[in-house]
């Protein structure tokens, strides 16, 4: 990690210089101010005793016993809300069953081919209740793992309500993974029991998700039984394992709708979610049950604005944290309406997502920027085409939004009235912590603005000294309540990887800039992290899927910065043969090959865009690979620094070879 990489963010073309003379501010507009959950600054004099601040919001959660302590802070472990005992499930479901809220719709959903199921609470409750006893009568019981695989239907949140309900660690495994990537997410965790589908819908076509869980479980041995919803329906011609594989509608058939929720610990674990790091290896990130509900219950009804007459869309997969904690628990805790939707933008035309705000009446949307720079390019008329009156607020998620971007999303989808949050999280923090407060701050288009009430963020130097204004790395000081709790199975890497760079504070991976208001603006990972149409990656793990075939002798992967995606992936590699004799063809042939092999190892989402061979790679003479000459050679750039390595001449070669081709 160097300054120079700092400078040269991954992510954004523009440069600092350009951020620090953004001028255009967004004051709360009056109407939007006037009925906000927060109306004024006077939180974030609440937040400055942080203990306190989270206290209060934690009494907003239904307990079966209180609390004894608020933080127990033994660096970098800690433990909220101590001895505290609780039930996620009861807080997202039963509480509202008391009040008029249940015949309220809890969940919308809409599958890509067209298909609407609404489920009020009620009926929420005697699904999630149902497979809860379910899940039982296979023998999960309280502390066990749990894997689910599974598309975008109700029965994967239903399938989450029950794991907690039981006390049963879920571990949600996102449906674009590969066979090899679940499987080694199973043995992680030692699941017992598989959630699965026998498809789901993408783009019109099946993702074939029971193929990928049979493909997974044969090498396995803690799972004793496969659950199979049947999304596509009896139709398909779904193999079967007799014995270990379970019909979901035959599992619930004769189960009551009552199964009592088992008391929970504050610190018992909720869930685990695999995320890449800066290894090959995935880390489970591990979720507990009071300070995590606190944390998505709190911010959802502050950053989102949450009211019981809205209808809340994130558009996230469940698959990533950000579907956990934004289409799961934090609008089921607040009693909400939140919409899911199973498929793709763009089917089967590029107005589908306008369409659902249409059809639904949709007040808040939540997406993705690498979605909105794609809805640029499709064009205005696709939202044109719409009425889009509903909305009334927007967020961001997932990378940094530049400011181009920020200003169509607020002017094209929000017609300029609706606020624009842009929320800076991570798998890690479970919920935000950067963000504007939609009533009380004031935007400014690519900023993220200020750490939430009771987030307390800096920006330092490389020696750990804040940076008034200018960059540096994003560091946070103080434990919050929804934070990781650790590596699932791995307490030293987690103290490695998050709590050692700079002493005594966490080091999330970012970089960040602060400008002379004090606003913070994120500028991307300055780890060996991707991020690739907003999901996750490891140049790494890449790495490691590319040496894993025969024929590669070394890999190198980095991100280029792409103008929809953010990163490209690009991958340069030595082989161990020379490639045939049939030139371009042959070459073809390997590149092929060799994406393909990715795809086996973690999945589509993985596939490098570019392959590029070379004889050698650039390393420094204590052999390790320059990447950032990778990149600048990727981006065409002129070469940094090169006093370092080894052998200046391969990465002066590998440059002329890519001007060559790319020209
Ligand atoms: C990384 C975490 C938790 C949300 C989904 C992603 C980047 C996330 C922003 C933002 C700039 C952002 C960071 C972070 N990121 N939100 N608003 N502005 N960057 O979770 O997959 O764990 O990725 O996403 O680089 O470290 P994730």
């Amino acid at each position: 990690m160097s300054t120079e990489i700092l400078m040269k963010p991954k992510t954004s073309k523009k440069t600092l210089e350009d951020l620090l003379t953004e001028k255009r501010k967004f004051a709360p507009p009056k109407k939007f101010r006037e009925q906000a959950n927060v109306k004024t600054e006077k939180i974030y004099q609440e937040g400055k005793n942080s203990l306190k601040f989270w206290e209060k919001q934690a009494q907003e959660l239904v307990w079966s016993k209180k609390w004894k302590k608020v933080l127990e802070w033994k660096l970098p472990f800690a433990k909220w809300f101590v001895d505290g005992k609780l039930n996620v499930s009861v807080n997202c479901i039963d509480r509202h069953l008391a009040t008029w809220r249940k015949t309220k719709a809890a969940i919308i959903w809409e599958g890509e081919p067209g298909e609407t199921r609404t489920l009020t609470y009620q009926q929420l409750s005697r699904e999630v209740n149902r497979f809860a006893n379910g899940l039982k009568s296979l023998g999960v019981a309280k502390g066990e793992r749990v894997v689910i695989y599974m598309p975008m239907a109700p029965e994967l949140p239903i399938a989450m309500l029950a794991c907690a309900r039981i006390g049963a660690a879920h571990s949600v495994v996102f449906g674009g993974f590969s066979a090899e990537a679940l499987r080694d997410r199973i043995n992680d965790c030692k699941a017992k029991v598989v959630i699965t589908a026998d498809g789901g819908y993408r783009r019109g076509n099946i993702v074939p998700l029971k193929q990928n869980t049979d493909e997974a479980v044969k090498e396995t041995p803690s799972v004793t039984h496969v659950v199979v919803y049947k999304r596509l329906g009896k139709t398909q011609n779904t193999p079967w394992t007799q014995g270990r594989d379970v019909d979901w509608d035959e599992l619930v058939a004769n189960q009551t709708a009552v199964c009592p929720a088992e008391e929970m610990d504050s610190e018992d674990l909720l869930y685990i979610l695999y995320t890449s790091g800066t290894t090959g290896k995935p880390k489970g990130i591990m979720h507990t049950t009071a300070g995590y509900l606190t944390g998505v219950k709190t911010t959802t009804k502050f950053i989102f604005d949450l009211k019981d007459e809205d209808v809340y869309w994130c558009t996230a997969d469940i698959g990533w944290v950000t579907g956990h904690s934004y289409i799961v628990y934090g609008p089921l805790a607040n009693g909400a309406t939140t919409v899911m939707y199973e498929g793709s933008p763009d089917w089967p035309d590029k107005d589908r997502f306008w369409a659902i705000v249409e059809k639904y009446g949709v007040t808040i949307l939540y997406t993705a920027p690498t979605a909105i720079r794609t809805f640029m390019k499709w064009g205005e008329d696709y939202p044109n085409r719409r009425d889009l009156s509903t909305l009334r607020l927007l967020g961001s998620v997932g990378e940094p939004i530049n400011p181009e971007a920020w200003m169509w999303y607020h002017q094209i989808i929000g017609k300029g009235r609706c606020p624009v949050v842009d929320t800076w999280w991570q798998t890690e923090t479970g919920s935000i912590l950067i963000s504007p407060l939609p009533g009380v701050t004031t935007l400014k288009p690519g900023s993220a603005t200020k750490p939430f009430p009771g987030v307390e963020a800096d920006v330092v130097d490389e020696q750990g000294k804040p940076v008034k204004i200018g960059a540096g790395y994003l560091i946070l000081k103080q434990p919050w309540p929804s934070m990781l709790r650790g590596i699932y199975g791995d307490p030293e890497r987690y103290k490695a990887q998050y709590w050692s760079r700079f002493p005594g504070a966490y080091f999330a991976g970012d970089g960040a800039k602060r400008d002379k208001d004090g606003y913070l603006w994120l500028l991307g990972r300055v780890d060996d992290v991707l991020k690739v149409s907003g999901h996750r990656l490891s140049t790494m793990e890449i790495e490691s899927a590319l040496v894993d075939n025969p024929k590669v002798a070394e890999a190198a992967v980095i991100g280029r910065h792409h103008d929809i995606k953010e990163n490209a992936i690009v991958a340069f590699v030595t082989l161990k043969e020379k490639i045939g004799s049939n030139g371009a063809a042959d070459r073809e042939e390997v590149i092929n090959e060799l994406k393909a092999h990715v795809v086996k190892k973690i999945g589509s989402l993985a596939r490098p865009d570019e392959i590029l061979f070379t004889a050698e790679l650039p390393k420094t003479r204590s052999g390790k690979i320059m990447r950032r000459l990778l990149r600048d050679v990727a981006e065409g750039r002129a070469l940094g620094d090169t006093t370092t390595l080894a052998d200046p001449n391969i990465v002066r070669t590998l440059k002329e070879k890519y001007e060559h081709l790319e020209g």
